[in-house]
This record gives structure tokens, C-alpha cells and sequence, in this order.
């Protein structure tokens, strides 16, 4: 039997040590937050999306009294990025999360259904989507989607490409 070691390099860092592009994105996930509709959870998350072309959108989170018929953050910014921008790919998306008006101090990292939908992305305009995890204690930067989601299904099993 072998055994095989799946690495993900994760890199830590601070708000000012992050260049201009990646500073707005932060600071847009962070306004996304105040935009969201959570009176359940009482938890916003905003998520803020970088295109190619340098455009910044975002979303946050939409809950509904039939709690699954919610949708998380990171979706709502993707869906309408791609619906909007459907031939410019995503370079990068940031998330915040708050809860009783502070943000959280570590950061959090998306669901696995989020991941899901951002290696969709990432794999239909063929390059890597950097994530960025913020936190008021420290930010996360993570690549590629792909490392978020290892031993994922794609197109590529669905189309027996490989
Ligand atoms: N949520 C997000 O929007 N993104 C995440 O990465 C984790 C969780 C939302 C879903 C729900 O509205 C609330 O946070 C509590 O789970």
C-alpha cells in the first residue's frame, strides 16, 4: 500500500502588506457584509469578486424562513459575477464575516457547496482564483479553488477526460 501527502500552502499576512487590488477586495467583502439579509443567523458574510478587467463586485449572504432556500455569500457574489460578467473570469474572491456588528477576529473559509460553485468557475475560464480570507486578527491567502477541494468532481470525470 502506498501512502500519498496532499499538500495546500496557505500564506498569512496582514491588511497593509497586501498590494492596492487585493485591499479593495477586502474592503469590498467587508461592505458586502452590511448589505446582507441574515435575521436568523444574525451572521453576514460578504464576499467580494475581482474580475480580469479589474471590476469589483460582490454579495452576501440571502437567508429565508425556509432556512436551505438561503443562499451562502461567496454564491450570491459568483452567480452574479458570472451572470453579469459571463466572458470575464474571476481572478480573486475575498470574504468577511460579521456577527453583532463586529467582524469575526479569524477568518472563516468557505462551505463545501461554495467550493463547489468556485471550482466550477475557476475550471470554466481556465485560471486559478486566489482566495482571500479575511479576519481582523489576520488574512489567509490561498492560492487556487482546487486546493480548497481536493479529490473533487468536475467536468473532467463527468466527460471522462482523464
Ligand atoms: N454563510 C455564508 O454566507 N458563507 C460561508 O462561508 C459560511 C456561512 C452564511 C449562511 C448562513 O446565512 C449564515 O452564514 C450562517 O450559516
Amino acid at each position: 500500500m502506498q501512502e500519498k501527502i496532499h499538500q495546500i500552502v496557505t500564506r498569512i499576512c496582514r491588511y497593509d502588506e497586501l498590494p492596492q487590488e487585493y485591499q479593495a477586495l477586502i474592503d469590498e467583502a467587508k461592505r458586502q457584509t452590511e448589505k446582507s439579509y441574515a435575521p436568523y443567523s444574525n451572521f453576514h458574510v460578504g464576499a467580494g469578486v475581482l474580475l480580469a478587467d479589474g471590476t469589483i463586485t460582490g454579495g452576501n449572504n440571502q437567508e429565508n424562513a425556509a432556512y436551505p432556500s438561503g443562499l451562502c455569500a461567496e454564491r450570491v457574489a459568483l452567480f452574479h459575477a458570472n451572470s453579469q460578467y459571463p466572458n470575464v473570469a474571476v481572478r480573486a474572491i475575498a470574504i468577511a464575516a460579521s456577527t453583532g456588528g463586529k467582524f469575526l477576529q479569524s477568518p472563516i473559509s468557505p462551505c463545501g457547496a461554495c467550493r463547489q460553485v468556485l471550482l466550477e468557475t475557476e475550471n470554466r475560464f481556465g485560471q486559478p482564483i486566489e482566495v482571500l480570507l479575511y479576519g481582523e486578527k489576520e488574512i489567509l491567502l490561498i492560492k487556487k479553488v482546487a486546493d480548497l477541494l481536493p479529490f473533487n468532481f468536475s467536468d473532467k470525470q463527468l466527460f471522462n477526460k482523464e
